[in-house]
Formats: C-alpha cells, sequence, structure tokens
C-alpha cells in the first residue's frame, strides 16, 4: 500500500488506518451484514478539484491556478524523493480540505518507478503517448508531467487540451501543437500567459526523455511567478464554500 508507506506531507492526504473483516449494514433494517475492507483516510471537506471548478462560475485565473499547481507538484516531487509515481493525475483525485489546500489522493495505480512502469495506468484523456502506445518500461514520473499538464490546462481553461488523449499523436488538437499553430490551438478565452503556453508545452511533448521533470517543472519561470491568491482571500474563499457546502 503506496499511501501507508510514504510519509506524511502537507499535500498528500493521510493514510489513518486498514482494516479487514469490518461489519457493515447493508441496507439499514433488512439486517444483513457484510464482511468488508476498510480505509480510513483524512477528510477532505471541499471534495476534490474537479468539483470546485464544476461549481464555480467562470475561471479561475492563473493565480489559484498556480497556487494548486505548486501543491500538487510538490506532493509529487515528495512521493518521488520515496521512489514512487502516482501514475493517475486527474482533477477528480486531487482532494481540497476545509482551508482549500490541495492534497494527492487516490494511489490505487501508484508504485515505485525505480525500474520503469509496465503496465497502462492512468485515466482517458491525461495519459502520455507512451502509455497510449505501451512503450514498455516508461517512466512514472514523466507520465505524472504529462497528466499534470492536462491538469493544469482543465484548471485555467475548464477544459482538456485534447480530444481523444488514447489517440494524442493522431489528436487534431495536439497535431496543432505539434505543428506549432499555437493560435489555433489555444482559444481566445480566458487568455492565458506565454510563460503559461510555455510551461504547457514542455511537459506535454511527446518524448518523454524530452519533457520537463518534475523539478524542472517547479523551476520554469511560471510556477515561479510569486503571483498567488493571500491568505485572506483564501480564507474568503474557504468561508465562501462552506456556505454553500
Ligand atoms: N479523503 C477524502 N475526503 C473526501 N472525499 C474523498 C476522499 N477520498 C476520496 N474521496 C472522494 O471519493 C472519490 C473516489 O475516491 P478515489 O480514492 O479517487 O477512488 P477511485 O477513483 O479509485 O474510486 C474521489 O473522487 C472523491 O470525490
Ligand atoms: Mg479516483
Amino acid at each position: 500500500m503506496t499511501l501507508k508507506t510514504i510519509e506524511k506531507h502537507a499535500h498528500i492526504i493521510e493514510y489513518k488506518e486498514y482494516g479487514k473483516n469490518a461489519e457493515r449494514v447493508r441496507n439499514i433494517g433488512d439486517g444483513i451484514i457484510d464482511n468488508v475492507s476498510y480505509l480510513a483516510l483524512e477528510l477532505a471537506l471541499n471534495k476534490t478539484i474537479l468539483d470546485y471548478l464544476l461549481s464555480k462560475q467562470g475561471y479561475i485565473g492563473e493565480k489559484w491556478t498556480r497556487y494548486w499547481f505548486r501543491q500538487i507538484l510538490t506532493g509529487l516531487i515528495h512521493m518521488k524523493n520515496k521512489g514512487f509515481s502516482h501514475l493517475d493525475i486527474k482533477c477528480e483525485n486531487i482532494l481540497l480540505n476545509h482551508n482549500l489546500t490541495a492534497k494527492l489522493g487516490d494511489f490505487g495505480f501508484a508504485q515505485p518507478n525505480s525500474d520503469g512502469i509496465n503496465m497502462v495506468t492512468g485515466s482517458e484523456f491525461h495519459k502520455g503517448p507512451e502509455i497510449c502506445y505501451k512503450r514498455f518500461p516508461y517512466d512514472g514520473e514523466k507520465a505524472d508531467v504529462f497528466s499534470l499538464a492536462v491538469v493544469l490546462f482543465a484548471m485555467q481553461m475548464k477544459a482538456f487540451p485534447f480530444e481523444r488523449v488514447q489517440d494524442v499523436i493522431y489528436s487534431r488538437k495536439y497535431k496543432l501543437y505539434i505543428d506549432g499553430d499555437y493560435d489555433a490551438f489555444w482559444p481566445s478565452n480566458p487568455p492565458v500567459s506565454a510563460e503559461f503556453k510555455d510551461l504547457f508545452m514542455r511537459m506535454i511533448i511527446k518524448d518523454p526523455s524530452q519533457r520537463l521533470s518534475l523539478t524542472e517543472v517547479f523551476n520554469h519561470p511560471w510556477t515561479q511567478i510569486k503571483e498567488l491568491p493571500t491568505d485572506q482571500e483564501i480564507l474568503d474563499e474557504a468561508t465562501r464554500v462552506s456556505t454553500i457546502r
């Protein structure tokens, strides 16, 4: 169990307990009791980034995108330092606690990355080309960087970057990108900075060996821009969402 093995971290959901043969009442009143295994985790009161994006009108902007992106990135770098890759990065698997702090969740695909990964992992629209085309073994870290680029795009644009990531190499939009037709690739709304586009492009490079590493993503000029939500803005937003929860 990867989550149990990885040391506690501010941006990884905390493992509490795992148990077998616990009793669970199937339906209140019918008296049938099932034997179940369970996993107890720290509660993320604000559910996931996907829930947040869907409930929010309009776009969240680069400031908030950067705030959560940096948090997810530090969680992934911590995992990497412990020898693991997550391999299912997507907005549904990034949890938000009561303070709107992002935490990596769902370690169902996570595994050691020392000798590369030899199985298909990840979710539709988020898998890198090396996974779609089964170029085994592949580097788990670079696969995480590709999926993280999809999350980066999704947080900012409220859309997926490619229509079908299974066919990523032939996807019309991916091809526009590879051909350098950036104007056709990027919708005019919401506007995105040149640094954002540069970072995204370097994270989706087809050849994993050319793609940025997690540390390079962290050191990229866009990630390092100091514009972040203030403590007061975070508190105000956490209060706002608590009233509609
Ligand atoms: N610790 C948690 N706190 C709050 N909600 C959670 C938590 N863990 C999971 N969830 C919710 O349950 C959903 C499914 O959990 P997940 O661990 O991603 O399992 P899977 O995707 O394999 O079914 C998440 O997308 C999220 O909405
Ligand atoms: Mg999940």
